[in-house]
């Protein structure tokens, strides 16, 4: 490269000197600047967790990202499933304790009166609901926990309103040992059976 004029020449500073490339290209010359240590290192290591990473994704069939959200998605509507029976379900200690408080019967009868009275006449012998005092029911066994499911729920396609929002559970509990106190009077008048006999 002898037609080269000094000024192209590349200039390589004394203290470059030691970390000058012995080969060169057109008079192009490369200086070494080695990288950071930590950053190596940071890139090894992604390199090295990429083997057992590709191996366990490809032939041993971990999860992935979208099927661990998954399965934690499950558990946390498993835990909220939970959390409202328990929250909306029926409790036979909490029913007990409503019903020994000295305060229920007065608002038991005054809620029936209020909320029930209309279908179920106020002796429960029924009129558009279904009568309450004799031994058949439609849902389930009649029993207070059976009951409580009823009127939580209601049976709304059935013209059985819903009680779980309005009433709430204290007030269908309370409500409840007025059906108990009806159960099987077999009031006079009372409407035809309807549903399955319970002995
Ligand atoms: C608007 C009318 C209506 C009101 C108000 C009503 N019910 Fe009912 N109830 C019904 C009807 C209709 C059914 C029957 C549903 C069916 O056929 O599945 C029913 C069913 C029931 C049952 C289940 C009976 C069985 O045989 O399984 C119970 C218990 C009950 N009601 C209690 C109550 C109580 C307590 C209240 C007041 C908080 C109440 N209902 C208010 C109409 C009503």
């Amino acid at each position: 490269m002898s037609d080269h004029r000094k000024d192209d020449e590349m200039k390589v500073f004394e203290d470059e000197k030691k970390i000058l490339m012995d080969h060169e290209y057109d008079g192009i010359k490369e200086l070494n600047h080695p990288l950071p240590k930590w950053w190596l290192i940071t890139f090894y290591l992604t390199i090295a967790y990429a083997v057992p990473y590709y191996l366990a994704h490809t032939f041993f069939g971990a999860k992935t990202i979208q099927e661990e959200f998954k399965e934690d998605m499950n558990e946390v509507s498993e835990l909220q499933a939970d959390y409202l029976k328990r929250k909306g379900g029926f409790i036979l200690a909490e029913y007990e304790k409503v019903k020994s408080d000295p305060g229920t019967a007065k608002l038991a009868k005054k809620t029936f009166k209020r909320k029930c009275k209309a279908c179920h006449l106020a002796d429960g012998g029924g009129s558009i609901g279904p009568n309450l005092t004799d031994e058949y029911w439609i849902h389930g066994d009649g029993s207070v926990a059976s009951n409580y499911e009823v009127l939580y729920h209601g049976v709304v396609d059935k013209g059985m309103p819903e009680w779980g929002t309005s009433l709430g559970k204290e007030r269908i509990y309370a409500v409840l040992t007025v059906l108990e106190e009806m159960k099987n009077t077999h009031v006079e008048g009372g409407k035809e059976p309807q549903g399955k006999k319970v002995e």
